[in-house]
């Protein structure tokens, strides 16, 4: 087992210098440290990838040009838990980071590490009290000029207010087995913090929750609260077809599968295909049939459907505080992404009987990807028309951030 900073410095490495993803090296890495350190290794990686961009304001006050990424990256762990981490006292902070050093070859830098700590000590009442909102929230300013522009000033700071906190985390009962009040007592016998919320249970410990007997039995699956009510909204009924046509990992498809539907899930990527596959046999939902399809082209061999769901690829910025590094992402280059969500909802719309329903869903919050693209599909296909449109700003205790649309075909 390591040392839980190390552990960190080993992660926080893959993440901004590999161009890892946060919840996929941490679930990996978590692993090595010992249980009573782990929700401190992870606090400090998320943590550090949240407020990097505050971070480097902070470093770069008191460091002088640029230094090596590994010495970077200790900076990054030492001023984190100075600035963030109130119940670590900043002497052990910086002592604890400064010993790390010998570990990964850094003595050289031990002197230059301890000085700059101690400097960004020195400068925390004024650092806290920064009112600039880039740097409070450690948020790009492109990013908030674009929310500002399209949502308002009192929706961005409820947004803001929201990407630096851990998320919640929704177990939703698989209604074959089990009512949220059934599961809530499951899981609370097996010692899990948690409370019904609404018709879900909500999980407030962080505790890996694959490991116990009743996600192993099928009695839940965990899907975002905002994702699970975009679900429903389908209004899926026991006798529909219903075409999933970007599915993994699944969440949508369980959702809806409840109902009793024939649900077809599809997804680009087989070992994606496989999720969803391993997902509905634990839970028993043999009404969900899989495959692997590329939504952008039209497939003769795929059933026309009652209802259909296109929760298409996105910028993800409604899910930041599950995937903090999504925020740094550079506007261009997601700049392509209205014209494939075109295309797929273009494409998936073929699918669909006359009368039928058709959810377009995203977890952005970006009208370029949500409303837009949905204003041009009805220009284009006169035949659709607007039923409801939806956008969800993330709250600290409820879903993530996420927009759909339901378009219903008239009859011909
Ligand atoms: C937002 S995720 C879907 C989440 C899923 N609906 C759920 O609720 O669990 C988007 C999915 O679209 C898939 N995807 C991306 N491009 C695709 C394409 N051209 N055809 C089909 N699936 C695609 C991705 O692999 C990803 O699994």
């Amino acid at each position: 087992m390591k040392n839980a900073r190390l552990s960190a410095f080993d992660m926080l490495y893959d993440i901004i210098y590999g161009g890892a993803y946060s919840n996929i090296v941490l679930e990996k890495g978590i692993k090595t440290v010992e249980s009573k350190d782990k929700a401190f290794a992870s606090r400090l990686v998320y943590g550090v990838v949240e407020r990097r961009l505050s971070l480097d304001y902070a470093i770069n006050k008191f460091l002088n040009g640029k230094t090596k990424p590994k010495v970077k990256i200790l900076l990054y762990i030492g001023a984190y838990q100075v600035l963030y981490m109130d119940k670590i006292p900043d002497a052990v902070a910086v002592f604890e980071t400064v010993s790390l050093c010998d570990n990964i070859g850094l003595s050289y830098y031990k002197k230059l590490i301890n000085a700059v700590l101690h400097r960004i000590i020195d400068y925390k009442t004024e650092f806290d009290s920064i009112d600039d909102l880039s740097i409070k929230y450690s948020c790009p300013q492109h990013l908030i000029n674009m929310w500002t522009k399209m949502y308002g000033r009192d929706n961005v700071a409820d947004i803001l207010e929201s990407i630096n906190n851990r998320p919640p985390v929704f177990a939703i009962p698989n209604s074959k087995y089990v009512d949220a009040e059934e599961l809530h007592y499951e899981l609370l016998s097996a010692e899990i913090d948690c409370e019904i919320f609404n018709d879900v249970v909500k999980i407030n410990s962080s505790f890996d929750l694959s490991e116990l007997k009743a996600f192993n039995d099928g009695l839940f699956y965990i899907e975002d609260y905002s994702s699970y009510s975009c679900a429903n909204a389908l209004g899926a009924k026991f006798d529909d077809v219903v075409l999933d046509l970007c599915s993994a990992p699944g969440g949508k498809a369980f959702t809806i599968a409840q109902s009793g539907a024939t649900v077809y899930a599809y997804d680009i990527y087989e070992h994606r295909v496989e999720l969803i596959k391993k997902s509905a046999q634990r839970l028993d939902l043999s009404n969900i049939i899989t495959g692997i399809n590329d939504a952008l082209i039209y497939n003769a061999n795929i059933p026309v459907a009652d209802k259909i769901i296109c929760d298409v690829p996105c910028s993800g910025f409604g899910i930041i505080r599950r995937k903090p590094e999504i925020r740094y992402k550079n506007l261009d280059d997601i700049k392509e992404l209205p014209q494939i969500q075109y295309n797929i909802l273009s494409t998936s719309s073929k699918y669909l009987k006359s009368g039928g329903v058709i959810i377009y869903s995203t977890c952005t919050l970006n009208k370029k990807e949500n409303e837009q693209v949905v204003d041009r599909f009805l220009k284009d296909n006169k035949n659709f028309s607007l039923v409801k449109s939806k956008t969800v700003f993330p709250t600290k205790n409820g879903g993530d951030g996420f927009f759909y649309t339901i378009l219903k075909k008239t009859n011909d």
